[in-house]
């Protein structure tokens, strides 16, 4: 009984806040067909080889955006490196990376704290933040970021910096902003305008989503030179927009070996169809920049969609993924997001990998899946010791 009234609260809190139109009633979510991942027969080879590609290049064209021909000459200049970090378990090594190789171009600055005591290079988290370098943890030696209004470690709790280490993992972490600031700008600044001229625009061409999602793989690049770190070992987190962002960039680029997605929502892992919460027209509507002007075409006509979102989860196969929720984040769509986790289950299957293991929800605060993994985390939208606990884990049993 009281997780029942705990779950109507919950719903009718969340209904009050929401805009005229939209809703978080399991009863006013429309009856609708998802789209096959595959044809009946197609084998491991088909998707691989053909479908994976057709699929991908769909995502592309009406959903994220096309990334343009971009001549890759960015150059890398080493930062500070501080051999004692974190009362000397870390080493901390900030580099900052001109992602055009023209010093009037947008830089990336990573982040990248490793345990000092590692015999040998270690799996990493490779996640962007909102406010800057310095939000993730409080220490005075890291330098501090672009937004200087957020104050030192003042998002250090969504990080877990310090856990990650003890176990003998590294965190690797950009300002978002960096790449393209998260502004409806006419894509004139950040990636976007430094590559192309704005006039050179179509209907496809990429959103801020893909620009982040680009400047993730330049961190990997990176990355892939760097000895501390195993290259082959960087899973890509992201939280709520930037939650879209990791599975579009573990979908992209096929060198990340797990995508880590926490509360993505509407354009993540949510069901688009379902239109509960967050819609396709309401993410347009505010947030005009995020995907390719073809994706604004299908508001209100989620059923026009060539796909939905559980594909977007099937093209990170057979790479672990770890889709998570919170009870009281309905503008997410919790369901619609265990639904896409559930859903791209078959083509992990078909790829000898183990999907969720079991069809309906699991309760409040339990993880559940082989390789595709799954929560409903009780609280607010935000990252929580209890999900880092998760994402450990799927390091220890499914990358390390
Ligand atoms: C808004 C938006 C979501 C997004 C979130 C965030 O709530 O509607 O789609 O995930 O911001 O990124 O914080």
């Amino acid at each position: 009984m009281r997780s029942f009234l705990f779950c109507t609260v919950v719903c009718c809190s969340a209904l009050q806040a929401l805009p005229p139109g939209l809703h978080t009633e399991e009863s006013k979510v429309p009856d609708f067909v998802l789209p096959a991942l595959f044809p009946e027969g197609t084998s491991a080879e088909d998707w691989q080889k053909n479908l994976r590609a057709e699929t991908l290049a769909l995502f592309e064209k009406e959903m994220f955006g096309v990334v343009p021909a971009i001549e890759r000459k960015g150059t890398v200049e080493l930062g500070r490196k501080v051999s004692d970090f974190l009362g000397g378990k870390a080493l901390l090594q900030e580099v900052s990376i001109s992602l055009l190789g023209d010093e009037k171009g947008p830089k990336l600055n990573l982040l990248i704290v490793t345990p000092a005591a590692a015999k040998g290079p270690v799996p990493v988290f490779l996640g962007l933040n909102f406010k800057g370098n310095h939000t993730v943890h409080s220490s005075e030696l890291i330098t501090m970021g672009e937004d200087q209004k957020a104050g030192r470690g003042e998002r250090a709790a969504r990080w877990h910096l310090e856990g990650v280490i003890d176990r003998g993992y590294g965190l690797v972490t950009a300002f978002y902003g960096d790449i393209d600031l998260d502004e409806n700008d006419g894509f004139k600044d950040g990636i976007h305008g430094a590559a192309e001229s704005p006039e050179k625009r179509d209907d496809s061409s990429w959103g801020s989503i893909a620009g982040w999602t680009w400047g993730l793989s330049r961190g990997l690049d990176f990355l892939e030179t760097y000895e501390p770190v195993d290259g082959s070992k960087v899973v890509v987190f992201g939280h709520s927009r930037l939650g879209k962002t990791s599975l579009w960039a573990g979908a992209t680029d096929e060198r990340f070996a797990g995508v880590i997605s926490n509360n993505s929502g509407c354009g993540g892992a949510a069901l688009s169809r379902r239109a509960y919460g967050e819609t396709v027209a309401r993410i347009n509507t505010s947030f005009p920049h995020w995907f390719c002007k073809n994706f604004h075409a299908y508001g209100l006509k989620e059923d026009e969609l060539p796909f939905d979102q559980h594909q977007l989860v099937a093209l990170i196969a057979p790479r672990p993924v770890y889709v998570a929720s919170a009870q009281g984040d309905q503008w997410a769509d919790p369901k619609g997001e265990f639904l896409a986790a559930k859903h791209a289950g078959p083509i992990y299957q078909l790829l000898g990998k183990k999907g969720l293991g079991q069809d309906e929800m699991p309760a409040v605060d339990e993880a559940i899946g082989g390789t595709v993994r799954y929560h409903l985390r009780s609280g607010k939208h935000d990252v929580k010791v209890y999900d880092w606990e998760q994402y450990l884990k799927f390091m220890d049993e499914l990358i390390r």
